[in-house]
């Protein structure tokens, strides 16, 4: 199986980014400990960040035929993005909306996701381990299917 993580904006600056919010952790600590994980599932991984709207939609659209799921933190694209939530239609493809912090329990902008209803089921709050449950996720779609 082949998954796809995709990362969003300002993600790129994880370790450094409101530490009291999302840690200290950087992305490539998370890159690498969601690595070991699929490395005992047998799971092939790409892991990716752009802070450009247009470039996650793109990637959506090349992972047609080329993974079995996506994982993805849209980061603040997730509050505003209709064309992400459009890509995600049109993709066929289990997509897992991801996010370190508990979007709910933050400030009300940020409650709402234009993306959850396209997704197949949101993990939120769990710190960097959102990224390893959203993999165990893929993991278990494709196992059902
Ligand atoms: C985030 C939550 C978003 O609201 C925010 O804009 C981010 C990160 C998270 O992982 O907690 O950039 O997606």
């Amino acid at each position: 199986m082949k998954v796809l993580f995709l990362n969003g904006p300002n993600l790129n600056l994880l370790g450094t980014r409101q530490p009291e919010i999302y840690g200290h952790t950087t992305l490539a600590d998370i890159e690498r400990r969601v690595r070991e994980r699929a490395h005992t599932l047998n799971v092939e991984l790409e892991f990716r960040q752009t802070n450009g709207e247009g470039q996650l939609v793109d990637w959506l659209h090349e992972a047609r035929g080329q993974f079995q799921a996506v994982v993805l933190n849209a980061a603040a694209y997730t509050h505003t993005s209709v064309a992400l939530r459009d890509a995600i239609s049109a993709l066929g493809l289990p997509v897992i909306e991801i996010h370190l912090s508990n979007i709910h329990a933050r400030e009300e902008f940020r409650h709402h996701s234009l993306i959850a209803a396209v997704c197949r089921g949101q993990i939120c709050g769990f710190g960097a381990n959102s990224y390893i449950l959203g993999l165990e996720a893929a993991v278990s779609l494709n196992a059902l299917a």
